[in-house]
């Protein structure tokens, strides 16, 4: 135990001899305190003065001169104030250097000026040949701490301050690309991300939890965190982490759910841009997507037709009286599946029968009931009508214009489908009988296309009976003609 103490002790020793005659050397340090400028000041607390590196770190100058010539002189490499892109070239100087940084003891990345130079703030800035973001916007020059560190710029508590100096700078912004919103600051305070961070919760996203921090690319970009086919995983960081959010007395599995749901499979699998991603249901910034009230009216948006007929449903009151959502309440909100017809109907797997039955809200039984029916019995006699038009084509009838009102028929039940929304008797009804009529007329002409066939099979037979018979009666005329000749 002595032992351990002793070798902390000393090794605490040495650490701080060595910081001490380090700074002990930096005369740029000494004879700045002296005349009382900003830079010195706030280098006290900077993370580099910690690690024993001088002013001519970054400015260059020989720190151990006492003499102000010498010390800032051009031949002992002095720069005087590096502007635009010979700012970030300077930190590069260490932080591109995976060997300077070795030396100086430190295992951080080193890709932080790779990473700016592809992103899309290496775009010119408008008066100059440098980037719109050199190393200093986001971290500061002087007084440099720790990303860690609360007072950093970047911290999570401030970096939406950092990226908002510009992004919320309505002519700074105009001025690069009138067309990108100004308002993600805004939106982003109404969100529960952004009312927590206003909290001091340093766990929730912000800015740069969402979009990176120097490999910041156009949300089109495909390469971009935010892109719709990456930003699942972007959420995931988090929400799909039970460690991290374990405080939060929320479930971690939106994004298992999710990659298995229809939409998910969509979207990641067969890269269709009509699915939503989370942020097309939670919206990119604010608490849902714009012009969308809650979350939960946001099937809407892209299922209208279901939406509309849902809202002059018996539904509509019933699950407003209950506060029930409208649409997750039977399709769920993350795990919604390829819907099919057992939702409907009376059996224990529909969807009905939860809340429908002989005692309770009967009339919605009756009527789940008899929907079920009705859609049933449309796929029974489509499914006929397929076999009729089937046989009949097989037998070489002429049947295309029956063939193409099957169509009719599917699309009737695709309707129906869609219906059901109104969870109205008659207005299902309607929609199916339009299926039932088609279908009859189909089952007519193919029934009589099959008849026909047969019908010209017996005529066919009894031709070629006739047929045979008189070549037959020809052929032994002709034999008695030639025997008569012969004799
Ligand atoms: C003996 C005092 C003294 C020493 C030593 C000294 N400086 Fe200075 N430095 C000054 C004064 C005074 C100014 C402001 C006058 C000026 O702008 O020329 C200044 C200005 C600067 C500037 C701003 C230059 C500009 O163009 O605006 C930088 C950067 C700088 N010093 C860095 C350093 C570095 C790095 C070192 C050590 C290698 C150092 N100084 C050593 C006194 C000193
Ligand atoms: C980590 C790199 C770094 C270190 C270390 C550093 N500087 Fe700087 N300094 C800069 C950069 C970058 C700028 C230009 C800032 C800008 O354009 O916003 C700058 C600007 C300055 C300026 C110009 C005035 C100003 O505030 O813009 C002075 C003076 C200066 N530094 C002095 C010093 C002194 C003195 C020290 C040591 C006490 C020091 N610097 C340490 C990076 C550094
Ligand atoms: C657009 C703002 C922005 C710019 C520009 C920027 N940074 Fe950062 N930087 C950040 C953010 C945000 C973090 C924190 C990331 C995190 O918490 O994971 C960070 C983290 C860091 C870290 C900690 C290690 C790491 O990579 O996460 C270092 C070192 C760093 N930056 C250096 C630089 C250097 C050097 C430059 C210039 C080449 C630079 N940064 C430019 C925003 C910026
Ligand atoms: C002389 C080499 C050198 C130069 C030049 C330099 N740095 Fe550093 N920087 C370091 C070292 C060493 C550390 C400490 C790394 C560690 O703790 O692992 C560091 C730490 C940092 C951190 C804190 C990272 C963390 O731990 O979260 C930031 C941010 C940072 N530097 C930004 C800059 C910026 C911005 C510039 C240019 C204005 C710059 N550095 C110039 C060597 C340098
Ligand atoms: C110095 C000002 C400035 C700062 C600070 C800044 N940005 Fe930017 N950013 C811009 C400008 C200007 C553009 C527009 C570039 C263009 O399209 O011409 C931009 C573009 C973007 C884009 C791309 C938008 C799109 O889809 O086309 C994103 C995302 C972004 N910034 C996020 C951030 C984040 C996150 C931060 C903070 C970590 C941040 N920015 C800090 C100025 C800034
Ligand atoms: C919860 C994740 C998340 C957070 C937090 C977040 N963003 Fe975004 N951001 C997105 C998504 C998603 C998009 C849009 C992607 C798309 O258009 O498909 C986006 C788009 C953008 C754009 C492009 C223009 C636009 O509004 O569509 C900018 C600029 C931007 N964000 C900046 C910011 C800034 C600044 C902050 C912090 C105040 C921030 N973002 C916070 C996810 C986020
Ligand atoms: C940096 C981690 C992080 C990232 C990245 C992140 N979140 Fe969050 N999110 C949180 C935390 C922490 C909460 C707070 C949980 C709470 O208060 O219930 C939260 C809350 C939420 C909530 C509100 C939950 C509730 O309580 O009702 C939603 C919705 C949400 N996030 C969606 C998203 C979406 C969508 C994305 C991606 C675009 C995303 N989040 C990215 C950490 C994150
Ligand atoms: C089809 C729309 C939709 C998509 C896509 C979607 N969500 Fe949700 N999410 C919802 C709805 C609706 C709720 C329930 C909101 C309520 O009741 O206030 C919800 C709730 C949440 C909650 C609150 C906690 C919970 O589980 O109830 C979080 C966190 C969340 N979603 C994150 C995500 C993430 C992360 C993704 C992407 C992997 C995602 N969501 C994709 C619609 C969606
Ligand atoms: C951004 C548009 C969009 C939003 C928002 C959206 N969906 Fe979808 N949804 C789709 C697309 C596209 C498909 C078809 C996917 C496929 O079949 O590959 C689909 C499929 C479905 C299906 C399966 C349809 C079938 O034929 O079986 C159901 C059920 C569904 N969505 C319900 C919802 C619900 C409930 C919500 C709200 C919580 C919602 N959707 C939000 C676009 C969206
Ligand atoms: C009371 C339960 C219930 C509610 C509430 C409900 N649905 Fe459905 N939904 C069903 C049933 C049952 C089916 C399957 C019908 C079938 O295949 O026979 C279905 C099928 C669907 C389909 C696939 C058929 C089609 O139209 O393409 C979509 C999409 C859909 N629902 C979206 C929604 C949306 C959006 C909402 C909210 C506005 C919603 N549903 C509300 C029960 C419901
Ligand atoms: C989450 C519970 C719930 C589910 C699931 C549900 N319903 Fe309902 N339904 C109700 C409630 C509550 C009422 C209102 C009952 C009342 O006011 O007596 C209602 C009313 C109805 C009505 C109107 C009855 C009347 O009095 O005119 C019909 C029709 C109906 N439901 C059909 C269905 C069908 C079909 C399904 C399955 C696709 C279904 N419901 C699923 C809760 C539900």
């Amino acid at each position: 135990m002595k032992q351990r103490i002793f070798i902390f002790a000393a090794a605490l020793i040495t650490v701080l001899a060595s910081r001490e005659s380090a700074l002990a050397n930096d005369k740029c340090l000494e004879c700045h305190r002296n005349t009382e400028d900003k830079p010195s000041a706030l280098f006290l607390n900077d993370i580099h003065y910690a690690k024993g590196i001088t002013c001519a770190g970054c400015h260059g100058g020989n720190p151990n001169a006492e003499e102000i010539e010498q010390a800032m002189d051009k031949k002992a490499g002095f720069i005087g104030v590096p502007k635009g892109d010979d700012i970030s070239k300077a930190c590069a100087a260490c932080h591109s250097s995976p060997e300077k940084m070795k030396s100086l003891g430190s295992s951080l990345p080193t890709n932080q000026w790779e990473f700016l130079q592809t992103s899309v703030h290496a775009k010119l800035s408008l008066k100059g040949k440098d980037h719109i973001a050199q190393c200093v916007t986001c971290h500061n020059a002087h007084g440099i701490v720790s990303v860690k560190n609360p007072a950093s710029p970047v911290y999570p508590l401030n970096v939406v301050k950092t990226c908002s100096r510009c992004h919320s700078d309505i002519a700074l912004m105009r001025s690069y690309n009138p067309s990108l919103p100004v308002d993600q600051f805004e939106k982003y305070m109404t969100s529960v991300h952004g009312k927590r961070n206003a909290k001091e919760d340093a766990k929730t996203a912000e800015c740069a939890s969402c979009h990176g921090s120097h490999d910041i690319r156009s949300a089109k970009d495909v390469k971009s965190k935010v892109y719709a086919s990456n930003l699942p995983g972007t959420c995931a960081n988090c929400h799909s982490n039970a460690d991290y959010m374990k405080a939060y007395k929320i479930p971690t599995d939106q994004y298992e759910k999710y990659a298995k749901s229809i939409h998910g499979i969509a979207l990641l699998q067969k890269h269709d841009a009509g699915a939503p991603a989370c942020n097309s249901c939670h919206g990119n910034h604010g608490a849902a997507p714009p012009g969308v009230e809650s979350v939960s009216k946001v099937c809407g948006t892209c299922h209208a037709l279901n939406a509309d007929l849902f809202s002059s449903s018996p539904h509509k009151k019933a699950f407003d009286q209950r506060k029930l959502p409208e649409c997750e309440t039977c399709h769920s909100n993350h795990e919604i599946i390829a819907a099919t017809d057992k939702l409907l109907g009376v059996a224990p797997e529909a969807i009905c029968s939860q809340c429908h039955n002989e005692n309770q809200n009967v009339k919605g039984y009756q009527v789940a009931k008899k929907m079920r029916g009705l859609i049933d019995s449309l796929e029974a006699v489509e499914k006929r009508d397929q076999e009729l038009v089937y046989e009949a084509e097989q037998k070489g009838m002429e049947i295309s214009e029956a063939k193409f009102r099957l169509r009719d028929v599917r699309q009737a039940r695709l309707q129906s489908r869609t219906a059901v929304h109104a969870f109205s008797e008659e207005k299902f009804a309607e929609v199916i009988s339009i299926g039932l009529k088609t279908s009859a007329s189909i089952e007519v002409e193919s029934e009589s296309a099959i008849r026909e066939y047969y019908f010209r099979r017996i005529g066919l037979a009894i031709a070629t009976l006739i047929i045979t018979l008189v070549a037959l009666f020809l052929f032994l005329f002709v034999r008695r003609l030639e025997k008569k000749q012969n004799k």
